[in-house]
């Protein structure tokens, strides 16, 4: 890369590991550019989604719903399934109106999402759905990447994610028309002289895109890494004091998260303090639920996501994660519950 000077704008770094993520994932069409959330604002106009009504959860990172905000789309929050805490589509369907133009659900920690049922509500309405597939890199349904799922999926490529670009993210399409509005839409809307529409400067840089080849090669033994940890906290943590989402049968999971659901809030918060203390730093992901943010218009009401945000934290959980250290994290736990 460095040898060839071409530090950025398509170089050769990006369009390999465009083609070795179209392998990889076994999706038809997969644009990189400079984050995830990106990856969303330009898959909402790939998907003539901009400025309009779009229904989504409010459980999620911030940046589901910024880019939402920031596109100008009218944003509806349907509630989550108490289970696995991705988009009930019971809650979906009624929140659909004539305005709806499509859906933005998440796989949220990587755990798949109700695809047929949210499938349906979108056929029946004529509705498109971008997921927001952040989180969900190497988790499979069925043989198949949940980025393979839905209208066009957004991924995230951070330095905190199973696979990652240091900074990056992606979009899956499925057909050559939306690849070349991707690729226009994040090279400020130009192809040398002709200039087709507005865009943004979203594109992945060469450097960003020679750590993703790097570290590609190595995503299976890093998913290894965190299932491994993953069981010592299930063997070290009683079940009946802290719940876990739900994960669907038929899902290999790809061990992004461990997510624990406690009783109480104030449960919660005496357990991060005391990890605190000790140094330890597990995050309140997602809280708060996003359907309560100060700076929405108006507040809609989503009960299951307001119960449960307060009370999910995720513990550390990365492939080098030593024993002892689980050890130590699940023994301050149980002493604090
Ligand atoms: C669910 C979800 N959506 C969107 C994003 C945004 O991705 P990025 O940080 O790459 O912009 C993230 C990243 O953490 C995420 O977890």
């Amino acid at each position: 890369m460095l040898a060839s000077r071409h530090l950025t704008n398509a170089g050769v770094c990006v369009l390999q590991l465009e083609s070795k993520l179209e392998a990889y994932l076994r999706v038809p069409y997969f644009g990189l550019c400079a984050n995830g959330t990106l990856a969303l604002q330009i898959g909402l106009h790939v998907a003539g989604l901009a400025g309009k009504e779009v229904v989504t959860t409010p459980f999620s990172y911030v940046a589901t719903l910024s880019a939402l905000l920031w596109e100008r789309c009218s944003v509806v929050f349907a509630d989550i399934d108490e289970e696995t805490l991705c988009l009930d589509p019971a809650s979906v369907s009624g929140r659909i109106t004539p305005r709806t133009a499509g859906l933005v659900p998440v796989h949220i920690y990587g755990n798949i999402c109700d695809v047929e049922a949210l499938s349906a509500v979108a056929g029946q309405n004529g509705l498109r759905i971008l997921y927001d597939a952040a989180q969900s890199f190497g988790s499979l349904f069925a043989g198949r990447s949940l980025l393979d799922f839905g209208d066009y999926a957004a991924c995230s490529f951070h330095a905190t994610k199973v696979f990652h670009t240091v900074e990056g993210g992606g979009l899956v399409m499925r057909v050559r028309k939306d690849r070349d509005a991707f690729s226009l839409l994040r090279a400020c809307g130009h192809y040398g002289d002709t200039h087709v529409r507005p865009g943004l400067n979203a594109k992945l840089s060469e450097p960003h895109a020679a750590m993703g080849l790097c570290l590609l090669e190595r995503a299976a033994d890093n998913i290894a890494g965190r299932e491994k940890v993953s069981r010592m906290y299930d063997d070290l943590l009683p079940p009946e004091r802290l719940r876990r989402p739900a994960l669907r049968p038929g899902l290999t999971y790809n061990y992004a998260y461990y997510p624990v659901i406690f009783d109480s809030e104030t449960l919660l918060l005496r357990v991060q303090e005391r990890l605190n203390r000790e140094n330890i730093f597990p995050r309140r992901y997602f809280y708060p639920a996003l359907n309560t943010l100060p700076y929405l218009d108006k507040r809609q009401s989503c009960p299951v996501a307001e119960s449960l945000a307060p009370r999910v934290l995720c513990l550390p959980l990365y492939a080098e994660l030593e024993e002892k250290t689980a050890a130590r994290i699940a023994r301050i736990i149980r002493q604090e519950l």
